[in-house]
């Protein structure tokens, strides 16, 4: 998917540089016939500058990956590895990904159960990200991948008992919007933060090399620090979600959280 969007982008580029290379050979072997008139024309260039349809992610846009079923927001893209779930936008009633693979990585745990598996595009990734960090001398530990929308809801049920729903919702997804339904995300930990999901893992050594070279590998950390009322959660470094690496190193360039850097607005000029 990304690198058909990418190939289309590139085609586009490669394409004007063709056009504007056949334009000039043009304008030189006619030139003494007929004026160039393509010269009046703005560049293609400059365009695609501010035309957000020109941007490589201009197809996982959140305007255009959504539609309305019984008064919510429904993804149209659930297999994408770009899909944007949130609070306002849920993956289709029973959504379950096909091609769930166990990642070969260290494991918190035991055993394969249903938090084991990622979607295959995604479990390759994290084996290339988790050898990545280990040629550094960072040991990563696999903690929670996929997750059913049965088993989150008994997660998001059980914190609301425990903590109210307000407070639930900023730690936890209502079913149907968790990344983990995805198939694309992965918590991780180490040994330093004793394999827990804190917010401690953030300053372990750790979680700062994966803070700093998840995008290299095509995860974001999606729930950063300072971004919780965009994200509409609170700072997660422990969770790394898979977008390709194309997007990724361009979230993170950007600064913004990926539901800000895929709205729209936010597609011209990138
Ligand atoms: N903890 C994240 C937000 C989830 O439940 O999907
Ligand atoms: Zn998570």
């Amino acid at each position: 998917m990304k690198k058909h969007k990418v190939t289309k982008w590139s085609a586009i580029v490669l394409g004007t540089a063709l056009a504007t290379g056949l334009l000039s050979a043009c304008g030189a072997a006619g030139a003494s016939q007929e004026p160039p008139k393509e010269s009046q024309k703005p560049a293609e260039g400059d365009a695609a500058q501010t035309d957000p349809a020109a941007s490589p992610f201009a197809a996982s846009s959140m305007q255009s990956t959504i539609e309305e079923k019984d008064g919510k927001n429904v993804v149209t893209n659930p297999t994408s590895m770009q899909v944007v779930v949130n609070k306002q936008r849920y993956l289709p009633d029973g959504y379950e990904p096909s091609d769930l693979v166990v990642p070969e990585v260290p494991f918190s745990f035991g055993g394969v159960i249903e938090k084991s598996h990622m979607r295959k595009e995604a479990a390759d990734a994290l084996e290339t990200l988790f050898a990545g960090a280990k040629e550094q001398g960072i040991e990563l530990y696999a903690v929670s991948g996929y997750r059913s929308y049965k088993r989150q809801k008994s997660i998001f049920a059980n914190n609301v008992a425990k903590h109210g729903e307000a407070e639930a919702a900023k730690v936890s997804a209502p079913p149907g919007t968790s990344e983990h339904q995805t198939g694309l995300a992965m918590d991780v930990s180490a040994l330093s933060a004793n394999n827990e999901l804190e917010q401690s893992f953030g300053d372990t050594k750790e979680g700062q090399w994966l803070a700093e070279h998840a995008q290299e590998y095509g995860f974001i950390v999606h729930y950063l620090k300072g971004k919780e009322d965009k994200t509409g959660y609170s700072y997660e470094p422990w969770h790394i979600r898979y977008v390709g690496k194309e997007l990724a190193q361009a979230v993170y360039d950007s600064g913004l959280s990926l539901d800000e850097y895929l709205d729209e607005a936010n597609l011209s000029g990138k």
